[in-house]
């Protein structure tokens, strides 16, 4: 494949590739926000969830318990510094409230940290898809360079190994010593009992009229109309699926990628790609500027350009800054970014990503959906950050752009010929 034609492509939103490294904070602790989540919650699939559980790896109790004791363990990485929970903090829904996540030795990666509450139901993980499932994701951090550090699986396990209460432990769970796929297990096991559902939304949806205010109500509405959300936020428009507001699929919604950087990166990424390492897939994906070029690492295809997985909408309050790269800050912003339909110049843009034409009470109603969108066990924080979104929001929106919301949807140009 010809890699010149991405000179062409450009949108406007550049990727923030300037985060600092800073001090790495303390590892949390695992407080209440980490214990497993009952299934007695308003909104959860029953059948759904139980078939989330792959036949060789059951739950039990003391595996969970083992799992999140892995979680929230530092010497899992190189230097004991570095723990799941480093990025994936209970307190935050399981997200580290950074733009980009931050590592070993304070190094800063390419991407924002998704939240780990609901991803036992994603059909694939990570923003490009690049594995499949629990299991064979936790390996990724653990052994990447920036993230855990380890060099590879067995220097992980030496260090599990030498802590007597984890040989106890592991031979306990599973009747043996510790071993690359029983510490993967124990931490899949894990975070598939963090469930995070009823919310105000899922009362409503159950039948309580009086969970949500108006607004709510009207941003629902738009979301399944002019709004267009449903369009990717849905398993399709006849069969919505509010488990995790995702079509589990990739979508090139105009975030984030720089001009120059193109055309070198893609003749990089198509080497990698071919070599069909997911180690070196997964550096790439956080560690190199290959990172902007999405799901097209994982596929190779031209369409899957900077298209990325479609993030699901719960507890969004708790999860900000927003999309892949954490371009944007408020919840404000992201409506700002679909209103405009951004991403014009783009070949690859989605059909469904166009001019909206929502006036700010409409915005608003749609930020009052998202917000009821809010487990209870977040209620209060969430209340904060609402209160401290709406106050930037009233000074600051940098993706505006009234003109383009209501303007017509510009000519969009063709995919490049191969
Ligand atoms: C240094 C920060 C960091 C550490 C440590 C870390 N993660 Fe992550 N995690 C991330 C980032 C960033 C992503 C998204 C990366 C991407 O998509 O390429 C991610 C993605 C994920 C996902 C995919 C979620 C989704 O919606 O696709 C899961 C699950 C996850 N991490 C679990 C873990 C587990 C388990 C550990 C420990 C073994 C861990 N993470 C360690 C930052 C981190
Ligand atoms: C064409 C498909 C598509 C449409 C239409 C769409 N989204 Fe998205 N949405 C995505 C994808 C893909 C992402 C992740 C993109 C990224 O980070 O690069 C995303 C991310 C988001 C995020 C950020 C989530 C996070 O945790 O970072 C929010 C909020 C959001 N969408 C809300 C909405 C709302 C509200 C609407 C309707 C106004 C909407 N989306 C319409 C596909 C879509």
């Amino acid at each position: 494949m010809k890699v010149v034609f991405l000179a062409m492509f450009i949108t406007s939103s550049a990727i923030n590739l300037s985060s600092q490294p800073s001090n790495l904070p303390p590892i949390p602790k695992p407080g209440p926000l980490a214990q497993p989540r009952s299934l007695q919650q308003v909104g959860l699939p029953l059948d759904q969830t139980r078939a989330t559980i792959p036949p060789d790896n059951p739950q039990t109790p003391e595996k969970v318990a083992l799992g999140q004791k892995l979680f929230f363990d530092g010497r899992l990485s190189a230097d004991g510094t570095v723990a799941c929970a480093t990025c994936h903090d209970p307190a935050r829904a399981f997200t580290d409230g950074k733009p980009v996540s931050v590592g070993i030795h304070g190094q800063a990666g390419q991407r924002n940290s998704p939240t780990v509450l609901n991803a036992l139901y994603n059909k694939t993980q990570f923003w490009d898809g690049r594995v499949t499932t629990l299991e064979e994701q936790a390996e990724l951090p653990i052994t990447n360079p920036i993230e855990m550090g380890q060099t590879n699986m067995d220097a992980a396990v030496a260090s599990i190994q030498a802590i007597k209460e984890y040989r106890d432990s592991f031979q306990s769970v599973f009747g043996r010593p510790p071993n690359t796929p029983d510490v993967l297990r124990a931490i899949a096991s894990y975070e598939r009992t963090l469930l995070s559902f009823n919310s105000p939304f899922d009362r409503f949806i159950a039948g309580d009229g009086n969970a949500i205010d108006d607004s709510a109500k009207r941003g629902w509405k738009l979301f399944n109309t002019q709004a267009r959300c449903n369009k990717c936020h849905a398993l399709s428009d006849n069969q919505p699926n509010l488990t995790n507001f995702t079509d589990n699929d990739f979508h090139n919604i105009g975030v984030g990628i720089i001009r120059h950087h193109i055309v070198p990166l893609a003749r990089q990424a198509e080497q990698l790609v071919n070599s069909g390492n997911s180690a070196a897939i997964d550096r790439a994906a956080i560690q190199s500027k290959m990172s902007v070029l999405g799901r097209f690492l994982v596929t190779k295809k031209q369409p899957d350009i900077a298209s990325f997985k479609t993030q699901n909408l719960r507890n969004l309050l708790l999860t900000a800054p927003y999309f892949h790269d954490g371009s944007q800050e408020t919840l404000w912003d992201t409506m700002d970014h679909y209103n405009k339909g951004d991403g014009v110049q783009n070949p690859f843009l989605d059909q469904d990503i166009q001019p909206l034409a929502l006036s700010e009470d409409q915005i608003n109603d749609l930020v009052a959906l998202m917000a009821s969108l809010t487990s209870d066990d977040y209620k209060e924080q969430a209340a904060r950050e609402l209160d401290r979104q709406r106050a930037i929001a009233k000074t600051n929106r940098p993706q505006r752009n009234t003109a383009r919301a209501f303007g017509p949807k510009p000519v969009q140009p063709p995919p490049p010929s191969q």
